[in-house]
């Protein structure tokens, strides 16, 4: 999908890989709506583009509230008709162990990381589709949704929904004009952690994450630039590549989870079975 001319709808926006893009989109052209839960941020950033000669628009959007969403698709239809639309808006919290979390953090990570896709595609795809015209979804899932590391179990479960609801629309998007990506990217240097921090969460036990928060806020302060990232992201919108992938450095671990995997499988339980019918679920569609 070619970017110039075209309208960017952002989510995420005010901070890190959502900004990086916003910027990186609008130097190729495009006109872009930096939406974000930090309105005045989203706003501030989007003043930054606009006397850098850009177009640009700052909305305020939770992407948990579809009331929200009508709000910042009414605001960006008047702005121009949303071709490019990128779900990245994200957040990360919990730690200990599963059976402790508080239930609002894991409903928290949920709704931004998972359920939030849903209302951003009711908001723009219908009509992205309808369109006829190339146009581009990306979702920013995570390395974590392939090797997952020994951090939040709340967080590395909604990143693979994440890659679970690309998969998904992958297929029911291949005969349209809209395109998909998903974004996997390793450890970059956000305020991931910060936003984090945002959460109050009631229970004791789970205050003290902040502690685990701080030592993983030094880790991803090593972490990727956003820019090199969102260049990717813009490289594989033009392109129409639905892997993501910035971080090879993974790929090894990648490799072994999917050989662990592989070699799981056994002959069939049923000898006597034909096997699944796989063109016939297909066609069955
Ligand atoms: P960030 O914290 O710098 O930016 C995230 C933005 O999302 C913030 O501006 C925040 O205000 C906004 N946001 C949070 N909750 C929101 C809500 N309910 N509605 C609207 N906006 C909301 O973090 P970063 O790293 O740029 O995160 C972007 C995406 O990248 C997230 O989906 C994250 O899970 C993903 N990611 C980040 C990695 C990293 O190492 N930083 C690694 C892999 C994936």
């Amino acid at each position: 999908t070619k970017v110039r001319g075209k309208t960017a709808f952002i989510t995420g926006a005010a901070s890190g890989i959502g900004l990086a893009t916003a910027r990186a989109l609008g130097a190729r052209g495009a006109r872009v709506i930096l939406a974000d839960i930090d309105g005045a941020g989203a706003r501030a950033a989007a003043d930054g583009l606009r006397a850098e000669g850009r177009d640009a628009l700052g909305v305020e959007l939770d992407v948990t509230d579809e009331a929200s969403w009508a709000k910042a698709g009414d605001a960006a239809r008047d702005f121009g008709a949303v071709r490019i639309l990128f779900s990245n808006a994200g957040v990360g919290g919990g730690s200990g162990p599963f059976e402790q979390y508080d239930t609002e953090v894991w409903r928290w990570n949920y709704a931004v990381n998972a359920h939030a896709h849903l209302y951003a595609c009711r908001t723009f795809l219908g009509d992205m589709k309808a369109s006829g015209e190339p146009s581009h979804l990306v979702m920013t899932s995570s390395m974590v949704a392939i090797v997952p590391p020994p951090i939040s179990v709340a967080y590395i479960s909604s990143k693979y929904a994440t890659l679970g609801i690309a998969m998904a629309l992958r297929n029911e998007l291949a005969e349209s004009s809209v395109d998909i990506s998903v974004l996997m990217p390793g450890m970059s240097a956000t305020r991931i952690v910060e936003t984090t921090r945002n959460l109050r969460p009631a229970r004791q036990e789970i205050g003290k994450a902040a502690a685990t928060s701080q030592a993983m806020q030094g880790v991803l302060a090593g972490g990727m630039s956003p820019d090199r990232i969102a260049a990717r992201v813009v490289e594989a919108i033009e392109k129409g590549e639905y892997w993501i992938f910035t971080h090879p450095e993974w790929k090894a671990m990648a490799e072994l989870v999917t050989q662990d995997m592989l070699a799981a499988f056994g002959p069939s339980a049923d000898p006597a079975y034909k096997g699944d019918d796989i063109d016939g679920l297909i066609r069955a569609n």
